[in-house]
This record gives C-alpha cells, structure tokens and sequence, in this order.
C-alpha cells in the first residue's frame, strides 16, 4: 500500500502541476485596483515550490504597477496569462523604472496563454523627449528579461508600450512563438523585441507592428534564430546600433528566415555608428525574405548617426563580416533598394548576393538601383538591382 502510495505520488508531482491561482491571492480583476501584492505573492510561492508550479491568471482585467518577479525558482515555472494586464497609463507613475514587468534569474520558464500586456503608452508618448533631449529620462519596458535561461514565451499579445515591448538582457535559450505586437507607427521608441547580451534567442511565427525595430540585436548577441515573422509597420529588423561604447562584446551567427517586411522604413539592416570603439559583427543569414513597398530593403549603415551630431571625419571600426542574403524579393518605395554603406576604416568582408529581386515600387516594374561603398564580397543569381558588388 505504502508501496503504491509512492509510486502515485511520484506520478502526480511529476504530471500535475501545482496551480498558484491569483485570484486566490487577493487579485481583483476589475482593472482599477492595483493587483501587484497578489502577483507578487503568488509569484513567491510558486518560486518556492519544489516541483512544477503554474501560476494562474484568469481572463479578466488587470491593473499592475511595476513588478518583478525573481527567482531563482526551486522548480520550473509556467506563467499561465488568460487575462489582460494593464500598466497604469499615465506616464509619470512609471518614470522611475526602467520597466514595467521583469522576470529575473529564472532558470526554466514558460509564460504563455493567450493574453495580453498593454502598456498604455497612449498618454506618456508625447512625454518621451529622448530625441531632443540625450539625457531624458527613458519610459520603462513592458517586459524585460534578465538572466533567464531555457525559457519559452508564446501566444502572448503585447500592445501599447511606453517605450519597448520586450526586452532580453543575459539571457540562453530563450524562444518566442506566436506573439503579436502592436503599436502605431507613430509611437516613439516602442521597439517590438530588443535583444542584448544572449544567445540562443528565437523568435518565431510571430506578428510585430510597431514605431520602431521589430527586431533589434543588440552587442554582446549570438544564435540568435528569426522565423516566419511579419514586420510592419515599424523600423524594420535590425542588428545594432553598433559601436557607440567602448568594450562592446561582438554580435555572431545571427539568422533572419521566411520572413516578411511591410510598409517598414527599413528591412534588414545593420547599423554601426561611426565611432573609434572597436568590435565584430559576423556570420549572417537573411534567407527567403519577402519586402512588400519597403523604404530600405537590404542596407548596412556604417555611418549611423540619427540625430546628426556625429563627426563626418569618423568612420567605423565595427568589422562586418560574412553577411549572406538569399533569396529576397519584392518592392522598395525608395530607388536604392541595395546600399550596402561600409566604413573605410573597417571595409565589408565576405558579403553574399544571391537571387535578389527587388522592383522600385512606383510602378511595379521600375527599376531599382544598388549602391556599395567599401564593400567586398560575391554576387550570384538573379540581380535585380544590378549588383553594385
Ligand atoms: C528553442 O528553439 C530551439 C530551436 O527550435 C530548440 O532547439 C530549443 O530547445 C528551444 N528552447 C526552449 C527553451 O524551448
Ligand atoms: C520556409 O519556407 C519554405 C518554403 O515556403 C519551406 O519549405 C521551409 O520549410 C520554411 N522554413 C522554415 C524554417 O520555416
């Protein structure tokens, strides 16, 4: 019997998970009342359960101020999200954190549901100076990532954020599945998934419309996987800025595959900043991308400077190198369709143009041009624009 006893509780701690149901923890769910301490409580115990734990958030509305929820865990953790989760709209609420949500030092992770996380960016957009000011005070994350491993994060909606939707910072082995992102194009800095300092990163079946990047990776970023993600609108899918601090760690191996771009301003770009702070960027993969009226489908930006008050003298020392793009077709709303922009200092090794096929989209047969500046590499294929390699 005792036997038998055991044997069924091994089976039950390993098959049933134990629930951690918020609203058991004192959650409100009428969207007005702060429901941060039940969150966080129920956080605290899941954290310390010694087996698999599932947090609960039922469907209903939310209102969280900033929260972090931090392990390490004694077990493995799912964050089930059926609800919506709203951050407090006004902007001045937030202005001390750098995010909104956090999870911290969690090793095995699982957060999905179906939910979603508004930042309710409306009202503190026009507070974002960052543009004018080089020293404003940034609007926090929506969902900020650090020093999380073997972590997945799928059918997850996040709209509105005040400043960026997700962000990942020291973080291994972490996937994004079926995520939607939604921001209007004109909303400042709302980059749809920043990563920086990672690796083994993926990004996949997903939906980013957004003010900024869809994508962003950041120095210090390797094995990082983007599959069947539509972008648009929004700023494209980008590596970089690169090269603005001294000591950045190199970006490597980083793979954009079956992917769309529309109506963004860029499509896939690499961008470094014309500065003497050394590091590498290399081994990359732009495969079967579709551009649909797209500003700058393929451009690399050694000469990146947005708020123009860089030294025209300067040139990058960020080496680029190894950069394949195959397979990529469709529209550019801009004539230069291919500028391949590289730093004298630190020209382009080993670039790759194979079957390229990008029309100027004025009328849909116009044609493109492609424009290379210290570049080095090989083109093969069809070479719409005509290869400037
Ligand atoms: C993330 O995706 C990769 C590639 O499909 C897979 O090998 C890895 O195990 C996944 N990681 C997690 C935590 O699910
Ligand atoms: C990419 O698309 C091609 C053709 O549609 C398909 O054969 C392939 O399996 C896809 N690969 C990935 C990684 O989604």
């Amino acid at each position: 019997m005792f036997l038998l006893f055991m044997v069924w509780s091994v089976a039950e701690a390993k098959g049933k998970p134990k629930v951690f149901n918020v609203m058991k923890y004192g959650a409100t769910a009428n969207g007005q009342t702060d429901d941060s301490k039940a969150f966080l409580t129920a956080w605290s115990e899941a954290c310390e359960w010694e087996g698999r734990a599932r947090i609960l958030i039922p469907r209903g509305s939310y209102m969280l101020y900033p929260v972090e929820f931090m392990g390490p865990c004694k077990g493995h953790t799912t964050v089930v999200i059926r609800g919506t989760l709203n951050a407090p709209s006004e902007a001045q609420a937030l202005f001390f954190n750098t995010k909104w949500i956090g999870f911290r030092y969690i090793d095995g992770l699982n957060v999905g549901g179906g939910g979603t996380f508004n930042g309710q960016g409306v009202a503190s957009w026009p507070h974002n100076d960052c543009i004018m000011n080089t020293n404003c005070q940034p609007l926090p994350t929506s969902v900020k990532f650090d020093f999380v491993k073997n972590a997945r994060i799928h059918h997850l909606k996040s709209i509105d954020s005040k400043n960026t939707h997700f962000a990942v910072f020291r973080c291994e082995n972490l996937n994004f599945t079926k995520v939607r992102i939604l921001a209007p194009a004109n909303s400042p800095n709302t980059d749809g998934i920043k990563i920086g300092g990672s690796q083994n990163v993926g990004i996949t079946r997903s939906t980013i419309g957004t003010g900024d990047d869809c994508v962003a990776v950041l120095p210090g970023s390797s094995d990082i996987r983007i599959s069947e993600v539509v972008c648009g609108p929004g700023h494209g899918i980008s590596v970089g800025s690169l090269g603005k601090y001294k000591g950045e760690e190199d970006v490597r191996r980083v793979v954009v595959r079956n992917s769309t771009l529309r109506g963004t301003s860029n499509g896939l770009r690499i961008k470094t900043w014309a500065s003497a702070f050394a590091s590498e960027a290399s081994d990359f993969l732009f495969e079967d991308i579709e551009m649909d009226n797209v500003r700058n489908p393929i451009t690399i930006d050694q000469n990146y400077c947005p708020h123009g008050s860089c030294n025209p003298q300067a040139s990058s020392h960020v080496q680029i190198s190894n950069v394949k793009y195959k397979n990529i077709w469709g529209t550019s709303c801009s004539k230069i369709a291919v500028n391949l922009h590289c730093s004298e200092s630190a020209p382009c090794k080993g670039i790759v143009l194979g079957n390229i096929n990008l029309a100027h989209h004025r009328d849909s047969v116009g044609i493109a041009s492609s424009s290379c500046s210290h570049a080095n590499g090989v083109s093969y294929g069809q070479q719409n624009p005509s290869s400037c390699l």
